[in-house]
């Protein structure tokens, strides 16, 4: 592999790089099921810093380091108080003189860039308003785990084009998967990671009708309207989005093998209704639970 020191975003790894890394989290989580013990991060710290709320993430790291024989430390909002009790680089440079890798959700992504420069451990991407890139690894792994491949598979995200379909769109122009995003006017996903994406052969297409986008999709994506730090426009995104969730009868118009995927936390009624989140066909707590396999792929890449 490369030089790579940071996951900022999946942009930065190539097609080969995210494909090691599967097959890492592939193997990782065969072993995990066989009772394997692992002590590749012994001895070894990562910090967690966190400006949000998290289930998943924390967790996922949490005891992922655990597994892998090192620990983790949980700093919450109230804790370290990025960009307000000291700046961001001395945050950086301190924390690197006591731990092996640094997991950071943030708000603002010049934050993780603000890490990465300055940090001389790894520094992960836990979730930025622009990009999710673990979410999106924990995905690819899931899909294809229930398709056993992914190039030439049709992905439809409905929802905002957020940092979840940004991470997505970085995530299916490496790997040979067309993104489909319907969306209301004025959520499209941001030009330049669109445009970047493109500019490697990346299919990317954004539209407006749902049905467009689902029409014999092979996954169906959604995420929540309103994102962690946008609450004062949930009522207008709540308008903005009619039409926009995933029931069962928007699944009957993909394909037949359709999976669905959620990020989580889902917000039932709004853009997933919970019968379609029960449905046979829904992957969502598979790949919640990949988030694990996936970062753990990370980790043991990064800080080895
Ligand atoms: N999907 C995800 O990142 O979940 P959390 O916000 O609970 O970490
Ligand atoms: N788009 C959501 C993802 C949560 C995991 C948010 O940023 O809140």
């Amino acid at each position: 592999m490369g030089t790579l020191r940071h996951l900022v975003t999946l942009s930065d790894f190539s097609s080969e790089e995210i494909h090691e890394l599967l097959e890492t989290a592939r193997n990782l989580k065969l072993e995990a099921r066989a009772g394997v013990e692992h002590t590749m991060l012994r001895g070894k710290s990562l910090a967690m810093v966190f400006q949000k709320p998290s289930l998943r993430t924390r967790v996922s790291f949490e005891v992922g380091m655990a597994k892998l024989g090192g620990r983790a430390l949980y700093l919450g909002p109230d804790d370290i108080k990025l960009g307000s009790r000291e700046t961001t680089e001395d945050i950086a440079v301190v924390l690197s003189r006591y731990v092996d890798g640094i997991m950071a959700r943030v708000f603002a992504h010049d934050d993780i860039l603000e890490l990465a420069n300055h940090a001389t451990v790894p520094v992960i991407n836990g979730l930025c308003e622009r990009y999710h890139p673990c979410q999106a690894l924990a995905d690819v792994l899931t899909i294809w785990e229930k398709r056993r491949r992914l190039e030439g598979l049709t992905l439809a995200f409905l929802g905002d084009g957020n940092n979840v379909a940004h991470s997505l769109i970085h995530a299916c122009s490496k790997l040979g998967m067309t993104f489909r995003i319907a969306c209301p006017e004025g959520y499209e996903p941001n030009e330049e990671v669109v445009a970047t994406a493109r500019s490697i052969g990346g299919e990317v297409a954004v539209v407006h009708d749902p049905a467009e986008a689902v029409d014999g999709a092979d996954i169906v994506y959604t995420d929540v309207w309103t994102s962690m730090g946008q609450e004062e426009q949930a009522e207008e995104k709540q308008k903005a989005f009619t039409g926009f969730t995933v029931d069962r009868a928007v699944l009957d118009r993909a394909a037949k093998e359709v999976v669905l995927l959620h990020c989580l936390p889902a917000h039932y009624g709004e853009e997933i209704t919970y019968e379609a989140s029960r449905d046979p066909r829904s992957g969502i707590f598979d790949q919640a639970e990949n988030r694990l396999h996936a970062q753990n792929a990370v980790l043991v890449r990064l800080m080895t």
